[in-house]
């Protein structure tokens, strides 16, 4: 056997002539390719009957993937009359693969026959296919048109939504939404579940609260009013699963479709994704150094003055993915033309509690007079992803319809989970938690920028320049903004748990490497790597284009010795 992903062939594999292929870069998963390469194997006769495989173990350390994912696989071709086990001896190909199974007409004439083995756990269309891989594929899309053509509108553009790409769990990822959760206080976290847990019952019911468990919302109104300069009552606190179902009930409360959402450019995919899986136009709006631009010329109110724009979605405490802070100036303008045009703003409060020096600003929601900011925060980054917790701060006219829309959509957030993370806060918890990981963070993201830069050979430069004392200044597009030929350009504030960078051009342009190929020859190297190029929205009216050689490094899930190792493994390539 031989393998093009993993660690050299052991000898106990030497008798299996096959090679496993294995692509991190595909969207298809480990265990899946394993599972597809050795049952071609089987049906082409490159494994023989009773062949005995190697064992779960030795395989996943011969192609450096874990246990579980090769035994994923041999429990799928298991299940479909593949291989079987012999207690104490190991796991062998079946004796008989049917003949009816390599043959769609014999397979349905003949339903009764070779059943033994296979036959109850193959559905009719994987039954009939099975001499080449090809003929899978086309049975499979034959199959579908049935199945989709029932869906809905919205069906059909969760459909077509671009699937995100594969990563590797191998893989030393630069993914900018990770948090480091192995420093995460997990034992007390675990104190205050169990504590709510035995305090009583309660939470084994419905809430009586469709805006979710009072406790929390007072807990968290002092928390950004502390924090974020978020002026608000726990009555105006909505609980929501993340971000992400805050984005969506948003926009089905306020936009039919069809209706336009005004989004930054570049900017955030997943709320992209949500906006134009409702239907809503999207019309995206040049970020600049200041953020999202507000002017008649190029930015958000020339937009609106050729068609009604009701919603707009912005990050100005850390742009995604620029980085940069929203200017007050331009905070002020995007609240007076929320407010002349009877417009509502999303603001997506995501990672600001992460600073790492400049001026704190306060929230949009803070200067906010006229109730145009539904200000959006979530504990995806100060705790964990995994806990999916956040919240809206409504405008107190639309509390009541977005209670209503929470409880159509779910009933409720888990209530264990909102009485723990109230603990959680109000001892104090949640606050060193941020307080250390501020400085875990920091230097993690000072050891990328010197890793990068020893890797280019390249200073490193500032966009815009903090170094300048009445930064920031530009208008322009910040792809657009004149790069510093051999420095390596670092975009926006010391800030959150990314870092968006600028590449220098490479010594010999004929040896530059597009952003594709970057990825691709990284992702060989184990590492996963994420140009800005899907974050930007082709606009017919607006001069913003996606740049080249501009890459999002997240650094919170990376320990130092592994940052710096995976940018020593893509030095050649960069
Ligand atoms: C811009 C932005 N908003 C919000 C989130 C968090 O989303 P959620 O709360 O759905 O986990 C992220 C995560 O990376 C993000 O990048």
């Amino acid at each position: 056997m031989r393998s093009t992903y993993g660690k050299a062939p052991t000898n106990s594999l030497v008798g299996w002539d096959l090679t496993i292929d294995l692509r991190s870069d595909s969207d298809v998963a480990l265990h899946r390719q394993i599972y597809d390469q050795i049952r071609t194997a089987i049906l082409t006769g490159r494994v023989r009957s009773h062949q005995k495989l190697p064992a779960s173990r030795q395989l996943a350390i011969y192609l450096g993937v874990s246990r579980t994912t090769v035994t994923l696989s041999y429990d799928q071709l298991i299940s479909e009359g593949y291989l079987h086990t012999k207690p104490g001896a190991g796991t062998f190909v079946c004796a008989q693969i049917p003949d009816s199974m390599l043959s769609a007409s014999s397979a349905s004439a003949n339903p009764t026959a070779n059943d033994s083995v296979v036959k109850p756990l193959l559905k009719p269309a994987f039954r009939s296919v099975l001499q080449s891989e090809s003929a899978i594929a086309e049975s499979v899309t034959a199959d579908q048109p049935s199945l989709t053509e029932l869906l809905s509108a919205y069906g059909n553009r969760l459909h077509q939504l671009p699937k995100p790409p594969a990563e590797t769990h191998r893989a030393l990822s630069f993914r900018y939404w990770q948090p480091d959760v192995s420093l995460f206080p997990t034992a007390q976290w675990q104190r205050c579940i169990n504590r709510c847990r035995s305090a009583n019952a309660d939470w084994m019911d419905y809430s009586a609260d469709a805006l979710g468990y009072k406790p929390l919302r007072t807990e968290i109104a002092n928390y950004i009013a502390q924090t974020r300069a978020v002026h608000c009552s726990p009555d105006q606190i909505l609980i929501t699963q993340g971000t992400q179902q805050a984005l969506s009930l948003i926009v089905r409360v306020v936009l039919d479709p069809g209706e336009a959402i005004a989004l930054e450019n570049p900017g955030y995919l997943s709320a992209r994704k949500v906006f134009s899986s409702h239907g809503a136009t999207l019309i995206p709006i040049p970020a600049d150094s200041n953020g999202l631009q507000v002017n008649e010329q190029n930015g958000l109110a020339a937009q609106s003055s050729s068609s009604r724009i009701k919603l707009v979605y912005v990050t100005p405490s850390h742009q995604f993915p620029t980085g940069v802070l929203m200017a007050l100036p331009r905070r002020l303008a995007l609240l007076q033309w929320a407010q002349q045009t009877n417009a509502l703003i999303i603001e997506d409060d995501y990672d600001s509690e992460y600073r790492y020096g400049g001026r704190p600003i306060p929230a949009l929601q803070g200067l906010d007079t006229h109730q145009r900011v539904l200000y959006v925060g979530t504990f995806s980054k100060v705790m964990f992803p995994g806990i999916q917790l956040g919240y809206i701060v409504l405008p107190p006219a639309l509390v009541a319809v977005f209670a209503q829309a929470k409880w159509m959509c779910d009933r409720q957030t888990s209530l264990i989970h909102q009485a723990a993370l109230t603990d959680f806060i109000a001892q104090g918890h949640l606050a060193r938690h941020i307080r250390r990981m501020r400085t875990v963070y920091a230097q993690r993201r000072e050891v990328l920028i010197t890793a990068l830069e020893k890797a280019t050979r390249s200073p490193r430069s500032f966009i815009p320049d903090v170094s300048t004392p009445d930064f920031p200044t530009s208008s322009s597009s910040i792809s657009r903004v004149a790069r510093t030929p051999g420095t390596l350009e670092i975009v926006g504030d010391p800030a959150g748990l990314h870092v968006m960078v600028k590449l220098p051009t490479a010594r010999q342009p004929n040896q530059q490497h597009s952003d594709q190929q970057l990825v691709l020859q990284a992702s060989r190297q184990g590492v996963a790597l994420f140009s800005t190029q899907p974050y930007y929205l082709p606009s017919s009216s607006l001069p913003t284009t996606a740049a080249n050689r501009e890459f999002i490094f997240g650094f919170g899930g990376l320990k130092p010795p592994e940052i710096t190792e995976a940018i020593a493994r893509i030095q050649p390539y960069l």
